[in-house]
């Protein structure tokens, strides 16, 4: 496993990096463009390739970074606990299969699970995507269930972990969320 610090400040930079080779880029939203491609745009402009795909220097989609099949890396939040990026694509048992569009869209907007949980900051809904219009949340929505399925389980989020987090890691700001519960 790979650390990667979860600082906030570090986003913008993931967005900026987020042009992956494979991304295309449709450009403005057009009438002739269906969900499914408004939200390939979004998804390959909004960072998402640089959490929920593994990271590498091969092509996105390819056998070694299946497209935001979860993540090697561990975002350690202080006070909060380390996640894993995990599997958004349509899996049915690792990842979205279950989930409906709607739900998808509600984690991505607002942080928020089907089974109630709002999401750690790891996930920069709140800065970034609560900015989402819902037409657009639901785009990616689209677009992530129209993506292949791929079968992989990635580790449950663990509890706070206080104990070797880098100086540079309590840069991000500390909220008054509860840590996850066991087993995600
Ligand atoms: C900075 C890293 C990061 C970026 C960028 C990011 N995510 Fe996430 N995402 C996470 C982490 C970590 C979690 C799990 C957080 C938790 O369990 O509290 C998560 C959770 C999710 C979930 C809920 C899945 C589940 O099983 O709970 C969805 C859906 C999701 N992200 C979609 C997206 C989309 C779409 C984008 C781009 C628009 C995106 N994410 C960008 C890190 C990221």
């Amino acid at each position: 496993m790979f650390r990667i610090a979860a600082s906030l400040l570090a986003v913008p930079a993931l967005i900026l990096s987020a042009c992956g080779p494979t991304t295309s880029s449709e450009g403005q939203s057009d009438a002739s463009q269906t969900p499914v491609e408004r939200g390939q745009y979004l998804v390959s402009i909004s960072g998402c390739h640089d959490c929920h795909t593994v990271r590498g220097t091969e092509p996105i989609g390819s056998a070694a970074r299946p497209n935001l099949a979860g993540s090697d890396s561990e975002l350690h939040i202080k006070g909060l606990g380390v996640f894993v990026p995990p599997n958004i694509t349509p899996d049915r048992e690792t990842g979205l299969g279950g989930w409906t569009e709607e739900q998808i869209a509600d984690a991505i907007q607002k942080g928020l699970r089907p089974d109630g949980r709002i999401l750690s900051p790891a996930m920069p809904w709140e800065p970034l995507y609560s900015h989402f219009t819902r037409e657009d949340a639901l785009a990616v929505a689209a677009y992530l269930k129209s993506i292949p399925a791929v079968h992989n389980r990635t580790p449950d989020p663990r509890g706070p972990d206080d104990t070797d987090d880098p100086a540079f890691l309590k840069t991000v700001p500390r909220r008054d969320l509860p840590p996850p519960p066991d087993g995600k």
